[in-house]
């Protein structure tokens, strides 16, 4: 292997620890920022999610608001209790962790946060605002990999950026942060004809296809930096285990540098939620 393995693990605690700082500055003038999770439903995935949101805000020094639903819970419900937590001065940021119940509207739903709260970044006056380089509330995933891109390399501008993924939370912002870099940005997908060539231009290779190990070492140019936003569970000898979009072992023999799964974005993912509930709450309170 030759690659420099980016501790994503490390660079999120030193997030979390610098977001700690500044919220017991705020404590001091009598604000705590809370962050609210509405959970529907019991995936077992979202309920670990959750949870660990839940102890990170803690830990952070933040107020942490959990809103928890059945899975046949009404659209009317849920949109109660967005409204509540809209009209609730103590909450700063709110989290409706997806995917919902397939009964529910998800767009709807999250155009029903108050955009100032939405620290997803998922409302479309967000998405609006982030595409057209107007201040934003980023989604955190993207946020989070921009941070260890900038760490690793500084300035990205010219270099060729290529996101492998279209959704709404990851591959569409991504394109967009990378764009505002002044990265030459392709958004790949699925149907892209000949990925791997397109995949073998980027000098940044961003996978978020949510396709076990897809990426491959002979897709990778020597080099590149790959940054591994899939978290998918693969069972192997018995046992499950969380593998990433990339195969790790061929890419990192290639790669210059590469995000590990797990230990790479995933804990940035959380680090920006916290950053983003922080910005949202000093931008209510001056
Ligand atoms: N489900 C998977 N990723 C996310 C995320 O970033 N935000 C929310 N709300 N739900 C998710």
């Amino acid at each position: 292997m030759s690659a420099k393995v980016i501790d994503g693990k490390a660079f999120a605690a030193r997030v979390r620890a610098q977001v700690a700082g500044h919220v017991a500055g705020l404590k001091e003038r009598g604000i705590v920022p809370g962050l609210a999770v509405v959970l529907v439903g019991e995936d077992p995935a979202s309920q670990v999610y959750v949870r660990n949101k839940g102890k990170m805000t803690v830990e952070v020094g933040m107020h942490g608001i959990e809103r928890r639903l059945p899975a046949d819970a009404t659209e009317p419900e849920l949109l109660s209790v967005i409204a509540a937590l809209n009209a609730d001065p103590a909450v700063h940021g709110i989290l409706v962790q997806l995917p919902l119940p397939a009964h529910l509207d998800a767009d709807l739903v999250i155009n029903a946060i108050d955009p100032a709260k939405d620290v997803d970044g998922f409302h479309i006056s967000n998405v609006g605002l982030l595409g057209t380089g107007q201040k934003a509330m980023v989604p955190c995933t993207p946020l989070g990999s921009l941070m260890l891109l900038r760490d690793l390399l500084g300035d990205l501008s010219g270099l060729e950026a290529v996101v492998v993924g279209r959704s709404n939370i990851v591959g569409k912002p991504m394109a967009q942060l990378l764009l505002a870099q002044n990265c030459t940005v392709t958004l790949a997908h699925s149907r892209t004809r000949s990925l791997p060539d397109v995949c073998r231009r980027a000098d940044i290779l961003v996978a978020a296809v949510g396709r076990p190990r897809m990426i491959r070492g002979d897709w990778v140019k020597p080099g590149a930096t790959v940054i591994d936003v899939g978290i998918n569970r693969v069972e192997a000898e018995g046992r499950t285990r969380l593998v990433g979009d990339v195969d790790f072992d061929s890419v990192a023999s290639v790669a210059g540098a590469i995000t590990p799964v797990p230990g790479g974005v995933g804990p940035m993912t959380i680090a920006c939620l916290l950053a983003n509930t922080l910005t949202a709450c000093c931008r209510i309170h001056g």
